[in-house]
């Protein structure tokens, strides 16, 4: 469960890479008076001393942040795919779907994420209904819209499936909501719809990944790009999107997609930056690549998953942003127990930015009705475990 899910590996060299260095807006505005301020703030004593373990990520505070709090392990028992050369370098160019399989993007990877552990959790459903709001939020306008999806995972999840059965993720996810799915509220019960598309007969047995969600929601004239780099799980989507003219599967690193299909021709349109965390310096590459593509496209939504480990990591991101240069930042949050200053997963939150007008709105409406579902203990209030700000206005 959390111990599996996003876990940072050992040893940097191995490590896949990434296109962007730290970008100017981090460095320029957390630098490490502001990494001591928070951790003082927040009495975290760990949060001083900088990294334990990160490889190559000590320049910036967010990356000081980042190492100290979600610490280094790597994990035995999860599969570990490990691509010594790939012979596949195609362009397959039927009919309009253009899927792509690249040795570049490869390199010496090592990749232990599988999400099928975690596929219809409480953070896939956090993401996906957030994804499907700001999804809809762009349609109240009739010009198409492109969907960039970074890591895109595969497109269906068996949830019978021994990854799915191990770590019972699901169970406290999408089981608890697919019982009570004809009383949701809208947004949530039209997720559940897509989910139920998927499971024709009535039985709950698979989980759509963001590919799936999305494409659902996709009109005529709207495109979709996925971009996966683990070898199974991008020739499984792009099987599964075979022939369909509006989505491309690219065999990519999700970084460097950014550079390679920003801005989209529809100019309009989101891109979703959902990382497995493996890597003890995903916030801080994820930061400034949203710095890279923002930079890019200035006007584009885009959405960052993250976990929430701890109130420290999560709050240097904040932080980060907060003096940034992007304008219009939300944040929205669902914790499904209390924040600890150990290593567990208390929850997940996205950064949005420039989500479309009223996303905000909807947010506060329908997430209490989540955390209340979704709380593993009898906490508190479900309004306050579902948190949407603004970090940053216009
Ligand atoms: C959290 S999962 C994605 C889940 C998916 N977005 C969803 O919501 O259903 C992260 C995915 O990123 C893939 N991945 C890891 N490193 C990557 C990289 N550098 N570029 C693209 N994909 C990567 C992993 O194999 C994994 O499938």
């Amino acid at each position: 469960m959390s111990g599996i899910r996003r876990q940072p590996w050992t040893g940097g060299a191995g490590g896949l890479t990434t296109t962007a260095a730290i970008g100017p807006v981090i460095v320029a505005t957390v630098g490490a008076p502001i990494v001591v301020v928070l951790a003082l703030a927040e009495g975290t004593p760990g949060a001083t001393t900088g990294p334990t373990g990160a490889a190559g990520a000590t320049e910036a505070g967010v990356a000081v942040a980042a190492g100290s709090v979600m610490g280094v392990e790597r994990r035995n028992d999860t599969p570990i795919y490990r691509a010594r050369h790939d012979p596949w370098q195609s362009r397959r160019g039927r009919g309009r779907t253009r899927h792509t399989l690249s040795s570049s993007a490869l390199g010496p990877a090592r990749m232990n994420y599988r999400h099928h552990y975690h596929a219809g959790g409480a953070a896939d459903l956090l993401k996906h209904l957030v994804l499907m709001i700001l999804v809809r939020r762009l349609q109240a306008k009739p010009t198409p819209i492109c969907y960039l999806d970074t890591h895109a995972g595969t497109g269906l999840y068996d949830l019978g499936h021994e990854m799915s059965q191990k770590t019972g993720e699901y169970t406290r996810g999408v089981a608890r909501l697919w019982a009570i799915r004809d009383i949701l509220p809208k947004p949530l019960g039209d997720l559940m719809r897509i989910v139920a598309s998927h499971n024709p007969d009535d039985t709950l047995r698979m989980y759509p990944g963001s590919p799936r969600v999305v494409r659902a929601l996709l009109r005529p004239g709207d495109r979709m790009v996925a971009c996966e780099l683990h070898m199974k799980d991008i020739l499984r989507l792009q099987d599964e999107f075979r022939g369909d003219p509006q989505v491309s599967a690219h065999h990519r690193d999700g970084y460097d997609a950014l550079k390679a299909f920003l801005p989209p021709k529809e100019r309009r349109g989101l891109v979703l930056i959902d990382p497995p965390f493996e890597r003890a310096d995903e916030f801080t590459t994820m930061l400034a690549n949203l710095k890279v593509a923002h930079d890019r496209w200035p006007t584009g939504c885009y959405a960052l998953w993250y976990p929430i480990k701890g109130p420290v990591a999560r709050g240097k991101l904040h932080a980060a942003l907060l003096h940034g240069t992007i304008r219009r930042v939300l944040s929205v949050e669902l914790y499904t127990r209390p924040a600890r200053e150990d290593d567990t997963l208390a929850g997940s939150g996205l950064i949005l930015v420039n989500p479309p007008w009223r996303t905000d709105a909807v947010l506060r409406g329908v997430l209490p009705v989540l955390a209340k579902h979704l709380a593993e203990d009898d906490g508190d209030d479900p309004h306050l475990r579902a948190r949407v700000e603004w970090l940053v206005g216009e």
